[in-house]
C-alpha cells in the first residue's frame, strides 16, 4: 500500500461514479452523497461524540476519520464528506469560538472594527495537522470513494464573525458591508486567504473534491452579490484551481444567484429544492454540473413518494453535464437512517434509460 495519497488520485478520477459526474463524464450509475450525512441521524455518531465537544472532535484525527466514515459504511454513499465545520480554520488561526449545541457557531468577540481584522492571521500548516493527518487516514481507509473537502465560503463566515453567531436577517453583517465597504472587503479578503488556504491543504493531504459552502448568500440580491461578496468567493475558487479537483458551490435559497455562483469558478453548482432541477440546468447552461436536490423533509414521508420523488430528479439530472444526487440542503437530526439507506439503494438501482 502507497502512503503518497496522490498515488492513487488518476485511477479514482475515472473509476468513481462521483467525480465522472463532477467532470461531465458518464457515471456506471447516478453517484449520490448527502450534505450532514455525518451526524445526529447515526446513533454510531451520537455515541462516539457522547461527552466529547463538536469543536473538540474536528481536532481530534481518530474521532474525524471514523465520523466520517460512519456514513460511508451505513448508507454506501459515492462520496465521503470529510468531517469538520465551517469554523474550525478561523479556530485553528486562534479565534475564541465555540459550536454550541442546538445553536452553532457563536464567536466570543465579533469583529466590528478594523483594528480586529489582526485576528485573522492566514492559516498555516501547522495549524491543522490533525486535520490533515486525518484527511491522509481517511484517504487510505476510503479506498474507492473519494473524499470531499470543505470550506465555509467568505460571506457565510462573515456572518458567523460579524453577527457573533447565528442570525435570521444577517442585519449587522449588512450594516457593515453598506456602511463600511472598505473594512467589509479587507475582511472578505481575510476570509478567503483562510479558505482558500484551507481547502488547499485538504487537497494536498489527498482530498479528491472540495464543496465551498455559502450557506447563507440566499439573504442577498443578486447585485450585492456582484458587488460584496462575488469577487472574493471567485477568489476561493481561483485559489485551488490549480489543483485540478472538481470544485463544487452551494448555497441556499440561491436560485436567483445560482448562475453568478457558477460563474466564480464552479465545476459543480448545488442546488437547493426551491428550485426545480430543470429550471436550476436551464439557468447554468451546457457548462456547470449540477448536485441536489431532493428537500431533506422528504425522508420524513412514505417511501414510494420517496423514491417516485428521487426518480424525478434523477430524470431532470440528466438534462445537465453532470448530476449528482443530494438533499437540497443538510440531513435533518430526526432523519431515520434507514431512510437514507433505502434512497441510496433507490437510486443506485434505478434504471438508467436515457
Ligand atoms: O456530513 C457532513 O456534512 C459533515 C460535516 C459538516 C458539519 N458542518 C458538521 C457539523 C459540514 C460540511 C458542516 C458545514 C457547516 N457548518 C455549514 C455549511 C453547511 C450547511 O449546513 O449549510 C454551516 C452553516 C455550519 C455552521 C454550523 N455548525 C451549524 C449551523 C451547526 C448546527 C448547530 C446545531 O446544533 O443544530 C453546526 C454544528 C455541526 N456541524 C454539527 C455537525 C455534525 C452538529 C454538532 C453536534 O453533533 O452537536
Amino acid at each position: 500500500m502507497t502512503t503518497d495519497a496522490h498515488a492513487t488520485a488518476p485511477d479514482l478520477a475515472t473509476t468513481s461514479p462521483f467525480l465522472r459526474a463532477c467532470r461531465g463524464l458518464e457515471p456506471s450509475h447516478t453517484p449520490v452523497w448527502f450534505m450532514r450525512q455525518a451526524g445526529r441521524s447515526l446513533p454510531e455518531y451520537l455515541a462516539i461524540r457522547e461527552g466529547v465537544p463538536m469543536l473538540e472532535s474536528c481536532f481530534r484525527t481518530d474521532m474525524v476519520v471514523e465520523i466520517t466514515m460512519q456514513p460511508v459504511r451505513r448508507h454506501g454513499v459515492d462520496a465521503a464528506i470529510f468531517f469538520s465545520d465551517i469554523v474550525v480554520p478561523l479556530k485553528a488561526i486562534g479565534v475564541d469560538l465555540d459550536i454550541v449545541p442546538g445553536t452553532g457557531p457563536v464567536v466570543a468577540d465579533p469583529i466590528r472594527s478594523e483594528g480586529q481584522l489582526a485576528s485573522l492571521r492566514d492559516l498555516e500548516p501547522d495549524d491543522v495537522t490533525s486535520i490533515t493527518d486525518a484527511v491522509r487516514g481517511l484517504v487510505q481507509e476510503l479506498g474507492s470513494t473519494p473524499l470531499i473537502g470543505f470550506a465555509g465560503a467568505p460571506f457565510t463566515l462573515a456572518s458567523y464573525l460579524v453577527e457573533g453567531g447565528p442570525s435570521r436577517d444577517h442585519r449587522r453583517t449588512k450594516e457593515l458591508m453598506y456602511g463600511q465597504p472598505d473594512l467589509w472587503h479587507a475582511l472578505l479578503g481575510r476570509i478567503a486567504a483562510i479558505a482558500g488556504q484551507f481547502l488547499r491543504l485538504q487537497v494536498e493531504a489527498g482530498a479528491s473534491a472540495i464543496q465551498l459552502f455559502d450557506s447563507w448568500a440566499g439573504a442577498l440580491s443578486p447585485a450585492d452579490y456582484d458587488t460584496y461578496v462575488r469577487p472574493h468567493s471567485a477568489a476561493v475558487l481561483e485559489s485551488v484551481a490549480d489543483l485540478d479537483v472538481p470544485r463544487i458551490h452551494f448555497g441556499v435559497g440561491t436560485g436567483e444567484l445560482l448562475t453568478r455562483m457558477g460563474d466564480v469558478g464552479a465545476d459543480v453548482v448545488g442546488v437547493d429544492w426551491r428550485v426545480p432541477l430543470d429550471d436550476a440546468i436551464r439557468r447554468l447552461g451546457p457548462d456547470k454540473a449540477v448536485q441536489g436536490n431532493l428537500d431533506p423533509t422528504l425522508l420524513f414521508a412514505p417511501t414510494d413518494l420517496v423514491h417516485r420523488r428521487a426518480a424525478e430528479v434523477i430524470e431532470a439530472g440528466r438534462a445537465a453535464k453532470g448530476h449528482v444526487f443530494n438533499l437540497g440542503h443538510g440531513v435533518l437530526p430526526a432523519t431515520d437512517p434507514d431512510a437514507l439507506t433505502r434512497l441510496v439503494e433507490f437510486i443506485h438501482t434505478y434504471e438508467r434509460t436515457a
